[in-house]
């Protein structure tokens, strides 16, 4: 195993040894690892979260190889519909307020180009996008310059080379992915034009916390970030906030809009806001990441004895959704066979796998109507709404659904 996985020394923002352990989620295998057979082999990491006592970066203690996580990246961004509203009004907004015509647009991260081609023929745009598949899929549905590199000063050099200097450097949910957060800096210090700004957006510390989401924490997201964090690793760059905003995408995102700080673009009230509500909520005192292991586990317990009881009535339970967090949930709760039967999912490439480190049978939606569980717990709350909508007659027909997220609920 060895160099499977990494134990960090000090924070990956500010170099602090002060780390601060909050919340060990116990021995997870890769959360979207999918197993061919029940007895399939699996190799498990520690899911250990802390906090640095000096910039109050809340981070994983461990970084486990990148390759072992995203051999085959599965996730395309254009899959759902309000995903492409979002990032089609972003790009609006970006176009509209900081581009003119030429303009060179780069997206770290593009995926499978889900917001680059929402920009209009009068900029120019190119995507780095480290996993093959999804890059190729950018450059064949959208005819989009992608380059296949996890984006660092080498691959900000290449397209610096050949593309010039980007007025804008965009990106979306890729920071919390990245052990190395200087590289990625060192990049953007030399693609990012003088008076060019730097975009991104992350999910947000803030609703993590409050909505005690802690299956988002996996081995793929390395960081947990909140403005003062953010700002202190741009600082370290010459760069500075500017503008910030706070979106619902994803349950709970900011948007962040730095700029070199030589630039005199004025500083929101809203970045002076987000400031003041995170040293009001406390996030610079260790409390709240204490508080909220407590909370993980109360969590724990709520649903468990929830099931137990259901299980020994003799109702039927099954899983909705083998989404990555719902591996989380049921490894760290220690869910498995014996109570949830099998869990539904829509995607092709997970039905009939085994779930990670539960080895649950994954089965096709069609398997939930035929007859339908007494009970489903629904692991893909981030869909609610759409779910709830979709199965009418299930809670018609007398189902329930219990909700891990935001509380332990019977609906
Ligand atoms: P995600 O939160 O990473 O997008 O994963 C959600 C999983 O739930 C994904 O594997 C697809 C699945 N799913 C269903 O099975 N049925 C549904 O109606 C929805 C919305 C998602
Ligand atoms: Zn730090």
């Amino acid at each position: 195993m060895g160099n499977d996985y990494r134990t960090i020394a000090s924070c990956r923002i500010c170099g602090s040894g002060s780390l601060h352990e909050f919340l060990d989620l116990g021995e997870v295998p890769p959360v979207n690892s999918f197993l061919e057979s029940p007895s399939g082999e699996e190799t498990t990491y520690p899911l250990e979260v802390v906090v640095c006592e000096a910039c109050n970066h809340v981070q994983l203690k461990h970084t486990v190889r990148r390759s072992l996580l995203f051999e085959n990246y599965s996730y395309f961004s254009s899959a759902s519909e309000p995903i492409v509203e979002h990032f089609g009004d972003y790009a609006k907004t970006v176009e509209k307020r900081y581009l003119t015509t030429d303009d060179l647009v780069v997206e770290v991260g593009c995926n499978d180009g889900v917001m680059l081609h929402q920009f209009s023929d009068s900029v120019r745009t190119v995507g780095v996008e480290p996993a093959k598949n999804v890059a190729e899929t950018a450059r064949e549905r959208h005819d989009l310059n992608v380059l296949t590199e996890f984006f660092g000063e080498q691959a900000a050099e290449s397209v610096r080379d050949e593309y010039g200097t980007a007025s804008s450097i965009i990106a979306n949910n890729v920071l919390g992915h990245v052990d190395d957060l200087h590289d990625v800096m060192r990049g953007v210090e030399t693609l990012l034009e003088e008076d060019g700004i730097f975009v991104i957006e992350v999910p947000y510390l803030v609703e993590l916390l409050n909505d005690v989401k802690f299956d988002t924490i996996y081995h793929e997201h390395i960081s947990y970030f909140a403005l003062g964090p953010l700002a202190e690793l741009f600082s370290q760059f010459g760069m500075e906030v500017f503008d910030v905003e706070r979106l619902d995408v994803h349950g709970g995102t900011i948007r962040i809009y730095a700029q070199r700080s030589e630039n005199d673009r004025a500083t929101s009230d809203y970045v002076k806001d987000l400031f003041a509500l995170e040293e009001t909520l406390g996030l610079d005192s260790l409390v709240v990441y204490d508080e909220f292991r407590e909370k993980v586990k109360q969590r724990r317990k709520q649903l468990t004895k929830l099931l137990d009881e259901f299980a020994e009535q003799g109702y039927s339970i099954v899983g909705y959704g083998a989404s990555a967090k719902g591996n989380v949930l049921l490894n760290y709760c220690n869910i498995g066979p014996e109570t949830v039967e099998y869990i539904i999912d829509t995607t092709p490439a997970k039905q009939g796998t085994y779930s990670p480190g539960m080895h649950i049978p994954v089965r096709d939606p069609s398997t939930f109507r035929d007859p339908y569980p007494d009970i489903s717990l629904l692991l893909a709350w981030n869909y609610r709404d759409t779910i709830l909508e979709k199965e009418q007659s299930f809670r018609e027909s007398g189902g329930r659904f219990v909700m891990p997220a935001p509380h332990v609920d019977v609906i």
